[in-house]
């Protein structure tokens, strides 16, 4: 079936539906998920959204901590244009119904986390992405020139690639026609045809054995810009969050927000030591790199499997009121963090890189473009500081959407993008070759191309990823299309563009640090 918009969006994260509210007075705009609309990084985030509020706060505060944190690496102009533009963006969710915590006096109530050198984190108690994806959904949901599609699953972003022998005309560069999208539920392929995209497929996590992210993280935006041969940045720089609750055998790692540490708890170890200020004189509160590398580099010594997090020193009520939900998730698995101190080990959580963007949020392809945890703006570089994603996912929406309506009427749909052809192919014989290979492409990440590096480990990593790749295209060749076969081929497209980029890297810088090219870390191995 073929369907035809002005916008199509793919994604309903903060990213995705942002966009997708401020472009609906200028045309018709599909929305897709490839689960529910809820099922997002953007519903599991905790800690807040960054931006400058009050004095003494200013922007150039803000700004020289995100460049501190990005190690070197930043476009200054991203930043800049972030941080800047955040308090516009803040009133505009507010006016969405977004619910951000007050004082009694009135104000924002703000946090402090890891890198901030003032308060300056909005939120909504400890579940601030769940208010904030909650009130989009409602807007959403209530948007005439919207249509919603959930269970769609895009496979393929539509190029010139996609014409056959069709030549139109002749355009410089590759071109965005739209996307071919599998409905998984009727199990038929739809050709969504428009004049602009919108690619917000978020992040990356199900890449690594272990991750905060959601299952619907299968980079399958940046996998998709890959294959259409678009240019995509930074992909080394993958962010582990440092204390994600250890519960082996859990997916995804319930995370334990920076927030906590922001409000006083600190890092020990499991004689009950502080080891933070050995690494940083900034302790338990310094950027994440950091305080991953040095928990990471605690665990190596000792051989634990975790390290403490103890918040049991602070007032046990106002511990509950401001994290209520960590409060009642640990308790379940009997730790009451009013007395008990918290297990956590780092874990995959971010992605720096993604699909390149200039600061309109177009990317090297005409007529797509990227916003959100998918594409890369270069606000974070090296290292991302806390709590600086969503701002920066409703800012590029808006300049995407901002650049996307003055081309509208320049623009034509293409009308000769041929169905989707799967002749020749059948279902896949075994199911398992799939799952197991997927577990393999987490085993191996999580193995050779974690928080420490080695040029050893990553070209190990790269030879067994080649074998599954060359399994998995034939396997894909052969195959009615599915979802899990598609996210498998995904997962390793992702996974050899960390590999490949953390190759390319001759030097440790940010979140990819690799013995081959050390940098002093006072007491790391
Ligand atoms: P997402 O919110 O992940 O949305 C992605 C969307 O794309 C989903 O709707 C999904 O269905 C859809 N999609 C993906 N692939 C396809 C496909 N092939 N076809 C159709 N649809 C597809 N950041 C902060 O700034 N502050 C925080 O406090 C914070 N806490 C976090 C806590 C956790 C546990 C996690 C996991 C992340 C946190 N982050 C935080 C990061 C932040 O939440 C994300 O970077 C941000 O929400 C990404 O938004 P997005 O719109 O780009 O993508
Ligand atoms: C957290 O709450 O610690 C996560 C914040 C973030 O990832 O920005």
């Amino acid at each position: 079936m073929i369907r035809k918009f002005d916008f199509l969006v793919i994604g309903s994260g903060i990213a995705g539906i942002s966009f997708a509210l401020k472009a609906s007075p200028y045309g018709k705009v599909a929305l897709l998920c490839k689960t529910t609309l809820d099922e997002s990084n953007t519903s599991f985030a905790q800690g807040g959204i960054a931006t400058v509020m009050y004095e003494p706060d200013s922007f150039e505060k803000h700004i020289q901590d995100t460049l501190i944190a990005g190690d070197g690496h930043c476009n200054l102009a991203a930043v800049e244009k972030v941080v800047r533009e955040a308090p516009a963006q803040i009133s505009e969710l507010v006016n969405w119904g977004v619910d951000f915590d007050k004082t009694d006096e009135g104000l924002f109530d703000l946090h402090r986390e890891g890198g901030h050198s003032d308060f300056r984190i909005l939120h909504h108690k400890d579940n601030t992405g769940f208010e904030i994806q909650q009130s989009l959904i409602e807007k959403v949901k209530s948007d005439p020139n919207i249509e919603i599609f959930e269970n769609y699953f895009a496979i393929e972003i539509l190029t010139q690639h996609h014409l056959g022998d069709i030549v139109t005309q002749h355009t410089p560069g590759i071109e965005c026609y739209g996307a071919y999208v599998l409905n998984y539920q009727s199990n038929h392929i739809h050709t969504f045809l428009a004049k602009t995209t919108l690619l917000a497929t978020g992040g990356i996590g199900n890449v690594y054995a272990t991750t905060t992210n959601p299952a619907i993280a299968t980079g399958d935006g940046i996998a998709m810009v890959h294959r259409a041969r678009g240019v995509i940045n930074d992909m080394e720089f993958v962010q582990f969050h440092p204390t994600g609750l250890y519960q082996p055998g859990q997916r995804p790692t319930y995370l334990i927000t920076e927030a906590i540490r922001g409000y006083g708890a600190v890092l020990r170890c499991k004689d009950g030591k502080e080891f933070m200020q050995k690494y940083d004189e900034r302790g338990s509160l310094a950027p994440r790199d950091i305080v991953a590398r040095a928990i990471d580099n605690e665990m190596k010594i000792r051989g634990h499997e975790f390290v403490y997090l103890d918040v049991t020193h602070k007032n046990a009520e106002e511990t509950k009121e401001h994290f209520p939900n960590i409060y009642k998730k640990c308790l379940e698995s009997g730790i009451d963090i009013t007395k008990d101190m918290i297990p956590v080990s780092p874990v995959q959580h971010y992605l720096c890189g993604g699909v390149s963007v200039d600061l309109n949020g177009r990317t090297s392809i005409n007529r797509l473009y990227a916003a959100g945890e998918c594409s890369c703006t270069g606000l974070h570089g090296a290292n991302r500081l806390a709590s600086n994603s969503l701002i920066e996912a409703i800012v590029y929406a808006d300049a995407a959407v901002k650049d996307a309506i003055k081309e509208l009427n320049k623009v034509s749909i293409n009308e000769f993008i041929p169905a989707w052809n799967d002749e020749g192919t059948k279902l896949p014989e075994e199911m398992v070759l799939i799952t197991q290979s997927f577990r393999e492409v987490e085993q191996i990440m999580n193995s050779y191309v974690g928080i420490v590096r080695s040029n050893l480990r990553l070209k190990r990593a790269m030879s067994r990823l080649e074998i599954l790749y060359r399994e998995t295209e034939d396997l894909f060749d052969r195959s009615v299309v599915s979802r899990e076969i598609c996210e498998l081929r995904n997962v390793i497209s992702v996974a050899y563009l960390i590999i490949k980029h953390a190759l390319r890297r001759k030097e440790s810088r940010g979140l990819h640090y690799t013995v081959d090219y050390p940098r002093s870390m006072k007491n790391e191995q």
